[in-house]
Order: structure tokens, then sequence, then C-alpha cells
């Protein structure tokens, strides 16, 4: 049997978890895929280090150019992270014409262009399942199961320790800041949440995703993109009784006049089947035209979840391989000289329903004086909600908008912020009215 050789660089949680998929799982691989598959070499920092898993010490090495250069490795998985040394090995695999799997969004949405380029031009594959919602396998969904449709929109729920802090607050109660100490506690957030709770994880996931669904390439920079560190103990509870929760979603959409791409907490009705996601998982909603609705939901990350997407994508190029073809599927689905250079639009431009929420003195004539901005704005009041009563004193004072332009709206609270009966600055939250099924 035709034995094909993989080489790892990086051996830490995925890396572990795909020696183990590939051991465990060995009898069925080989059944699916009429090949063998066999690590030659394995690169980590410490080869000394002990390991979830068992491998043979002949086969670690602390050097990523000895698995570049081993004439026997066919695919190179990338499994480090960061973004600049994991460029180096990535691209140079593709130099060495080795086929290339990475679970590395950062390094994608940063350097894809560059890397999908040069695997166009060299003729090799690059899988890259992994990189969102980890053992979901949307990529290939998107790639492939809905490749008749034209995408016209995706939201997304793809940051896990995210959704698992916005589900402890709307279930149990409790600020952001104790809730997220102990999801660091409980091994649920990193010692630095920083991209997975300012949603910087969720852009370079959702920067691929609309890549691939618009066929166009979109920038990190393009993506508007806001965390969840103001949200509120009242602003989940409020959400509630409005009919709503809040989830950090990423939004793709392809009209007319151009691609919204943006990442923030929304309000989203509690029909929809996204508000359902509970805890660490994740769940991809997509619009096509001919299939309407359809959603994938799982583990978007952890060992076995993530090794699972690195396997299939191994298996794939191994299935080309044995074939003897190469870049069946183009790395975003679409031929080269198809991709095309869409705007994304600045999302002052979006038209929402809005949340906002106001720290204002309880006194008469106050409202009046808000909703007199807003009138000379012509945003349109959908209903307002004065949370307890402290006569003279600060309260929240809670406002829904119909649809109204982002840009307007801006400027209407920057001018409400000035007004003195306003005591901190407001908070606001796009509504996606995206209710149903279809929605
Ligand atoms: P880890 O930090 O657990 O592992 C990183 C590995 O890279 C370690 O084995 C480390 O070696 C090795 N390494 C670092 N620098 C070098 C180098 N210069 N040369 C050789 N080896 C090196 O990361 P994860 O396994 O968690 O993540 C890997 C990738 O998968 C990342 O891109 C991540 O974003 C992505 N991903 C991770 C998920 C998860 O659940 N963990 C989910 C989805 C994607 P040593 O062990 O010796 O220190
Ligand atoms: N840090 C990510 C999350 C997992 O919380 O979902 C890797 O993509």
């Amino acid at each position: 049997m035709e034995r094909i050789g993989l080489g790892l660089i990086g051996f830490g949680t995925v890396g572990t978890g795909v020696v183990k998929v590939l051991e465990e799982n060995r009898d069925v691989i080989k059944e699916r895929l009429g090949v063998e598959l066999s690590i030659r070499r394995i690169a980590c920092r410490d080869r000394t280090r002990k390991r979830a898993v068992e491998v043979n010490p002949d086969v670690l090495t602390t050097s990523a150019e000895e698995v570049l250069k081993d004439p026997g490795v066919s695919i190179v998985v990338e499994l480090v992270g960061g973004t600049e040394r994991a460029r180096e090995f990535v691209i140079g695999a593709i130099e060495e014409g080795k086929h290339v799997v990475t679970a590395n969004k950062a390094l994608l949405s940063e350097y894809g262009r560059e890397v999908f380029g040069l695997a166009t031009e060299k003729g090799v594959d690059v899988g890259f399942e992994a990189s969102v919602g980890g053992g979901i396998p949307v990529i290939k969904a998107l790639k492939e199961g809905l490749c008749a449709n034209r995408i016209e929109g995706i939201t997304g729920i793809i940051n896990g320790t995210a959704n698992y802090i916005l589900t402890r607050m709307t279930e149990e109660g409790g600020r952001f800041e104790d809730v997220l100490k102990d999801a660091q506690k409980k091994g649920y957030a990193e010692a630095d949440p920083t991209y997975d709770v300012e949603g910087i994880d969720t852009a370079h996931k959702l920067a691929i995703l609309a890549s691939m669904a618009f066929g166009t390439w979109i920038e990190l920079d393009d993506i508007y993109t806001e965390g969840i560190g103001r949200i509120t103990e009242l602003d989940v509870k409020l959400a509630g009784e409005l009919g709503y929760r809040i989830k950090l979603l990423a939004i793709a959409k392809c009209e007319r006049d151009g691609v919204e791409a943006r990442v923030h907490p929304t309000m989203i009705p509690t029909g929809h089947p996204l508000s359902t996601v509970r805890g660490v998982y994740n769940a991809v909603h997509i619009y096509g035209n001919a299939v309407g609705s359809v959603m994938l939901y799982g583990r978007g990350a952890g060992m076995m979840p993530t090794a699972s997407a690195v396997v299939s994508d191994i298996m794939d190029i191994a299935r080309n391989i044995a074939k003897g073809v190469t870049a069946r599927v183009p790395p975003l689905g679409y031929i080269q000289q198809s991709m095309k250079e869409l705007k994304v639009r600045p999302v002052d431009y979006i038209e929402v329903p809005y949340y906002l929420r106001f720290s204002a003195i309880d006194r008469p004539g106050v409202l009046s004086r808000i909703s007199g901005v807003f009138g000379a704005h012509n945003i349109s009041i959908a209903s307002v909600i004065q949370k307890g009563r402290d006569i003279g004193g600060a309260v929240p004072l809670v406002i829904t908008t119909h649809h109204a332009r982002e840009k307007e709206l801006r400027t209407a609270l920057q001018e409400i912020e000035k007004l003195d009966v306003v005591t901190a600055e407001p908070l606001y939250i796009r509504i996606e009215e995206c209710g149903g099924e279809d929605g």
C-alpha cells in the first residue's frame, strides 16, 4: 500500500491531537483512503517535554527546516500558531513543492493572499479546515457542499471563549470581569484573553469565511471589530426581556452596493437557532440563494475536534496525491481569475435597529431632551424602558430604535452625551432581526 509522508511543525494541543487521531483511527482512515499516512518528522521547541502521546523519539526534531527539507514529507502540517514564524514555515513548505495543512487563522487572515497565491502558482494544496470553527466542517461546506450557491450571508458564533462568557452572564448573571476570571480559572479562557474577548480572533475567522463566500479577499483592517467588554449584567437581562440574546457575532453579507463584514456583540431574537448556541460551542449560519438557510454546529476548539479537521484536510490532500491530481479545488473555492476586488462598506453605512443604554438623571423632561436629538436626526424610537427610580440621581434608561443608519446614530449619541442630563458614555448594541429559520 502506498505511503504518504507527513511532517508536523508544532506538537502542542492540536499537534498532539493530530497524532492521536491518526493512531486511534488508523484503520478507518486506511479504509477510507486506500493509502497509509506515516508521520516522518515532528518539529517542536523542546524534544524532552513529556507529551500526551508516545512517538518514536527519532521522529522528533527542534528544526522546522528538517521537516521542510525532508524529501519523504509530502504534506507539511503547520501547528505552531502566531504569524511570522508560521508564515516562514508555510511559505518555505510551498516553495519546496509540499502541500500544506494549517489551523492558523491569524496567519491566513494576514498572509492568506500571499500563501494562496504562491500555492496556486506552485500547484500545491493548502488545507485550512481547522482555522474556523475547530471541528465544524465549514470550510469544506463553503468550498464544496454549497458551491452551487450564491452565498448571500454568513452569521457565526465562532469564538468559544466569548460565547462561554456571554452564556454564563445570560444564564447565571454576573459581571463580565468576574465571569472572565472564573472562565480563566476553569481553563475556558486563556491567560491573555485579548484576542477572544475583543473580537480579534472572530475577525480573523470572518476574514477567511467572507473571502470564501464572496470570492474576494477581505482584509482584516476592513472588518469592523468590537468586543464584549462593555456588556453588563443589565444589558443581558434587558435583552432577555425584549426577546433577544446577546452574542458576539461575525456577520458578512454581500449586497448590490458592496460587502458587509463586521464583528460585534449583537442582539438576536431568541427564536433564531444561533441564540441557542451555548457555552464554548460554535455555530455558523450560511444563507445560499438556492439552498436557503444552513446551520453548522459543533466544537470550535479543543485537541480532538481541531485534530479532526486537520486530519480531514490531510486525507483530502492524500486522496489527491494518490490520484495524481493537485489543486483540484482552488483554496478559496473560486478560480484565481474569478477573484474579485469587492469593497467592504464601512460600518457607518449599515442600517439596523439599535439597543441603547444611557445613564440619565431621573427627572421630568429628560426623555424629551434625548428623544429630541433622535428626532432631529430622523431616528425613530421603538421603545423606552427606565430601570429603577432615583429622583435627581442617575438611572439606566434603555431605548430601542427602528432601523437607523449607524453614522446618524453615532452623531446623535455624541450630541446626547454632551447633554447635562446624561452622566456617562451611552452604550449601543446592534440588533439583527434575523428571525426564524430562514433569517
Ligand atoms: P500550542 O501552543 O499548544 O502548540 C504550539 C506548538 O508549536 C508547540 O508544540 C511548540 O513546541 C511548537 N513551536 C513553537 N515554535 C516553534 C518553532 N519555532 N519550531 C518548532 N516548533 C515550534 O498551540 P495549539 O496547538 O493550541 O495551536 C496550534 C494552532 O492551531 C494555532 O494556529 C491555533 O490558533 C490553532 N488552533 C488551535 C485550537 C485549539 O483548540 N488549541 C483550535 C483551532 C485552531 P513546544 O511544545 O516544544 O513548546
Ligand atoms: N480561542 C478560540 C476560541 C479557539 O475561544 O474559540 C481557537 O480558535
